[in-house]
This record gives structure tokens, sequence and C-alpha cells, in this order.
């Protein structure tokens, strides 16, 4: 097989997702993508959606692919990947090998695969629909244009931000579980307004559009929420009557403390692994 830029190891739901945009935004062409995946049925459709080459085999993906490796399997299938790594010998090229799997560390990364630069990230599901927040960090070995590279890689699904590892666990905590967090704010938010007599379908579309229109209000206007939150509370009115009930039960600290539980769960989770 020619050289390929870009393997994409596991053509599953996020290893989907950032292909059809890596593609739709031109920044590799189909014939410049492998995709790696043992399902038969999952290959065929890959193949004839987006005219990729693909294979059930990784070992055509290491020695073929010049420019990144993208490692979409789950966290329990790594081993296997590295070992199929390590069955190769001396590679062609030296792609750079970036992994969203939960939980696997550089230092995991760089010890399967040695001498290649290797970055890991922390996506999170909303990047499904091209609206993620992903994290990276960067391996000893990769350099400034290699990182600059991943962070064009994650922008195709939403934003990027570069991390220091050590803080990959509270990434974890917040952007990483915050979808479960927000979804649950929209069902209580329509469970709410059926409460207070409102039609379940139209109770859902108003706590939905609630939430996503004050998320792309506070990011086009880049105003603090506090700041936001005063201008909608006129004296003695219903809004500053909900929030109080909010702080008698506790709200805030709810989220934060959510947000703190999930990072020590992903380090407790780190440490076992
Ligand atoms: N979904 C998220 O929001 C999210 C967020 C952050 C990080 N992640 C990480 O992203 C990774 C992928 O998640 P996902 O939701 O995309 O999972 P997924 O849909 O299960 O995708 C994984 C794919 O890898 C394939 N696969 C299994 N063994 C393989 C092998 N040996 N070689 C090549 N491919 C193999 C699977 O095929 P089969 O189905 O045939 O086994 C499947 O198509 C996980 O490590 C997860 O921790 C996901």
């Amino acid at each position: 097989m020619l050289s390929v830029k870009f393997g994409l190891i596991g053509g599953g739901v996020m290893g989907e997702a950032l292909l059809s945009r890596l593609l739709a935004a031109d920044v590799y062409k189909s014939e410049e993508i492998i995709v790696s995946e043992p399902a038969i049925a999952r290959r065929n459709f890959l193949a004839e959606k987006y005219r990729v080459n693909t294979t059930a085999d990784n070992h055509q993906v290491f020695k073929s692919v010049s420019e990144v490796i993208f490692l979409a399997v789950k966290p329990q299938v790594f081993n296997q990947i590295a070992a199929d790594f390590a069955a190769i010998g001396e590679l062609q090229s030296s792609p750079m090998v970036v992994s969203i799997l939960a939980g696997v560390t550089l230092g995991q990364l760089e010890s399967a695969f040695t001498n290649l630069p290797v970055i890991r990230a922390m996506p999170n599901t909303p990047a499904t629909v091209g609206a993620g927040m992903t994290a990276i960090c960067g391996g000893s070995k990769v350099k400034p244009e290699q990182l600059k590279l991943a962070q064009q890689l994650f922008t195709v699904v939403g934003e990027v931000v570069d991390l220091p590892e050590s803080m990959m666990d509270a990434v974890t905590g917040l952007s990483g579980s915050g979808p479960a967090y927000i979804a649950i704010l929209v069902e209580a938010l329509a469970d709410g307004g059926v409460a207070s007599g409102l039609p379940r379908a139209i109770a859902n579309q108003l706590a939905l559009q609630t939430v996503l229109g004050t998320a792309q209000l506070l990011a086009e206007t880049k105003l603090h929420p506090a700041v936001l939150k005063d201008q909608v509370t006129s004296p003695g009115g219903t809004t500053i009557a909900g929030i109080t009930a909010l702080e008698a039960g506790g709200f805030r600290a709810a989220i934060i403390n959510a947000v703190q539980r999930a990072t020590l769960r992903s380090r407790e989770l780190g440490e076992k692994a």
C-alpha cells in the first residue's frame, strides 16, 4: 500500500465523528486515510460512506501511515494495540500517535510506542456533533508543530485546550462528565415545567432551548455568568424567587462537588490501571 497520512484505529462513534469532520474540513482527503476496524460490516460502511482505505489489520496502519495514528478504541483494547505495534519492528516513518483512550497516560503511551511522539487527549460526547471540548497534552517527543497539528485535528470537532497531564483528571471531572450533569439539568428543568402545568413536549423544548440559548449568549457576549444572572434578576421578581430555591437546595455546592468527586474518581481509576 502507498503511504497514507492519517490512520484511524477503531472506527466507532468517536472515530467516525472525527473522520467525517476531517474530510469535510479538507484536513485530509479520503485517499490519505486508512481506518482499521475489526467488524466487517462497519468497515464496509466506512469505506462506502467516506471512500477511505480500510483494513482489519492494525499492522497495516503502523506500516503505511506517515503523519498521525489516531487511537479511538476502548481502553481495554489498548494492550492489544500495543502488542500489534511491538510486532512490527522498524517503521519507515515516525508518525505521531494521538490517543483519546480514557485513563491511558502519556507514560503508558510512550512505553508502548517507543520512539514515537505521543499525544493524550480527552474529548467529550458533544464532539460527535462538532461541539466538543477537548483537552490535549503532549509527550516528551512531541514537537511544537505536531502539537499544533493535534490541535487542528480536534478543532474540527469543537474547541481545544492544551494542558499539563496533571490536569487531565480535572478535565475528566468537568468537560468529560459534564454532558451528563447538563442532561440532568435539562431533564429537571422540563420536569419543573411539567410540575407547573406545561405539556411534556413543550417543557422539553423550553428546557433544551433555554440551556442552549444561555450557553450561546454567554459564549458570544463573553459576559461573566454572574453579570447575566444579575441582568435577568429584577427586584422582588420571579427569577430571584427561583434562585432563592436553588440556593436553599444547595445547587451550586452540588455542582462543585460533582466536578470534584468525578475528578477524584478519575484519579482513583488511573491509579488502579
Ligand atoms: N464517547 C465519548 O464521548 C468519549 C469521550 C472521551 C473519550 N472517549 C474514548 O474514546 C474511545 C472510543 O470510544 P467510542 O465511544 O468511539 O467507542 P466505540 O464506538 O466502541 O469504538 C471503538 C471501535 O474500536 C473497534 N475496535 C475494537 N477492537 C479493535 C482493535 N483491536 N483494532 C481496531 N479497532 C478495534 C471497535 O470495533 P467492535 O465494535 O467490532 O469491537 C469499535 O468500532 C474510548 O477509549 C473512550 O474512552 C470517548
